[in-house]
C-alpha cells in the first residue's frame, strides 16, 4: 500500500490528484464523486476579471465544445453562462462545496490587472476557500507593451492579491515566458506559494469553408504532457514554490511522470470531463500500482527524482539534448 498523502501550499491532502479548474465544479455531486474516488482537492472554475470581460468573452463564451466524450461526461460540459461575471453565484457554489466535501476547495480568479480583484479575493477567503489559484490568462495583442511590462503588471497583480488574503495564492502560468525560472523566482518574491504549469490556450482555427474563425474547445490528450514535464523538471530544481501540473494528465502513469519531474500535485480536467469524476479512482489505482512496483512507499519519495538536478541524464532536459536528438534522427535514417 503506497501512501499518496501530500502537502501542497501548506494544505494536507489525501492525494496529489486534484480536480483542475473546469465546469465539473459547478456540479456538487460530481465533486463529491471525485472525492469519493480519491481526489485530494478541488479547484473551482474561474471567476473572470470584469475589466477583461470583452476579451474573455471573445476567447471563451462562444466556444463550441467538440469532443468524443462518453455520454456521462457530457453532463459536465460547460453551459454558455459558465463565465458569469457576477461573483454571487460563485460564492454560493463555493459555500455549497465546502459544506459537501471535506477536502480543500480552491477558488480560481482569472485576470491580469489588479482592478477589483482584491475585494473578490477577500470575499472568497471569507467564504471558506482554502487557497486561491490565480490564472494569468493573457493573450498579448498589443505591439506597444513589452514583455517586461507584461511581467511587471502580472507580478503587481499577484502581490496585490497575496497581500490582501491570508490564504495561500498559487499562480497558473502560460508556457510563453522567455525566462520561466526567473519569473517564477520573482513570483515567490511577491508572495506566491505555488505555480501551476501550464494553462492551455484555446486556439481558434481557420475555417476554409466559411472563411471564418472556428472557435471550438478540444479536450487535451496525454500528448500535451511533455511540455509540462520539461517545465516541472526545471522548476523542480530551481524553485522553492509548490508545483502543480496541469495539462495532459489522463492516466496514473502520466501522473507518475509529473511527480517524478517535481509536481506536488497533478490536476485533472479534460480526463474527468471525458470520463466522469469517478475516473480519479482509475488514475489513482494506476499511480499507486506504478509507485509500488518501483518500490516507493510514498508518492513524495518519487517527487523530483527526475528533475534537472536529480535525473541521471540531466542534459536530456537542456539544449544540449537538442543536437543529440537531431543527430540521432539523421543517423536512424531520417534524412531521405
Ligand atoms: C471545459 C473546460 C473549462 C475550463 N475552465 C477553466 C477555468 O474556468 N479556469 C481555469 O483556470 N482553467 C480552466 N480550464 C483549464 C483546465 O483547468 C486545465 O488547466 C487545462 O484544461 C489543462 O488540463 P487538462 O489537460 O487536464 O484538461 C478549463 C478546461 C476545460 C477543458
Amino acid at each position: 500500500m503506497v501512501d499518496l498523502s501530500t502537502s501542497w501550499l501548506g494544505l494536507s491532502l489525501v492525494s496529489p490528484l486534484i480536480v483542475g479548474a473546469s465546469p465539473l465544479s459547478k456540479d456538487t455531486d460530481a465533486v463529491a464523486a471525485a472525492v469519493e474516488a480519491g481526489a485530494g482537492a478541488v479547484i473551482m472554475y474561474s471567476l473572470f476579471e470584469e475589466q477583461l470581460a470583452a476579451e474573455q468573452m471573445a476567447a471563451h463564451r462562444f466556444l463550441d465544445i467538440r469532443t468524443d466524450s462518453d455520454a456521462e461526461a457530457r453532463t459536465f460540459m460547460p453551459d454558455l453562462d459558465v463565465f458569469s461575471l457576477d461573483a454571487e453565484p460563485y460564492v454560493r457554489q463555493l459555500e455549497r462545496l465546502r459544506k459537501r466535501v471535506t477536502i480543500p476547495v480552491i477558488a480560481s480568479l482569472n485576470g491580469t490587472t489588479a482592478g477589483g480583484w482584491t475585494r473578490y479575493a477577500k470575499t472568497l477567503e471569507s467564504a471558506g476557500a482554502s487557497a486561491l489559484e490565480l490564472n494569468l490568462y493573457e493573450i498579448a495583442t498589443s505591439a506597444e507593451e513589452e514583455g517586461a511590462e507584461v511581467e511587471q503588471r502580472q507580478l503587481d497583480l499577484v502581490e496585490t492579491i497575496a497581500r490582501a488574503v491570508a490564504i495561500p495564492v498559487t499562480v497558473k502560468l502560460s508556457p510563453f515566458y522567455s525566462a520561466l525560472p526567473a519569473f517564477v523566482r520573482r513570483l515567490a518574491g511577491v508572495g506566491a506559494r505555488g505555480v501551476a504549469v501550464f494553462n492551455r490556450f484555446y486556439q481558434p482555427d481557420v475555417d476554409l469553408d466559411t472563411l471564418g474563425v472556428d472557435r471550438h474547445l478540444v479536450l487535451s490528450t496525454s500528448s500535451e504532457l511533455p511540455l509540462r514535464l520539461h517545465a516541472l523538471a526545471i522548476l523542480g530544481a530551481r524553485s522553492k514554490l509548490d508545483l502543480a501540473c496541469t495539462g495532459g494528465v489522463h492516466t496514473g502513469r502520466d501522473a507518475a511522470k509529473a511527480i517524478l519531474c517535481g509536481a506536488h500535485v497533478v490536476q485533472l480536467a479534460s480526463a474527468l470531463l471525458q470520463h466522469g469524476p469517478a475516473h480519479v479512482a482509475v488514475v489513482r489505482a494506476e499511480l499507486e500500482a506504478w509507485l509500488g512496483e518501483k518500490g516507493y512507499r510514498t508518492s513524495t519519495e518519487a517527487r523530483g527524482v527526475l528533475n534537472l538536478d536529480g535525473a541521471p541524464d540531466p542534459e536530456a532536459w537542456e539544449r544540449l539534448n537538442y543536437t543529440q536528438i537531431l543527430a540521432g534522427w539523421r543517423s536512424s535514417g531520417g534524412v531521405p
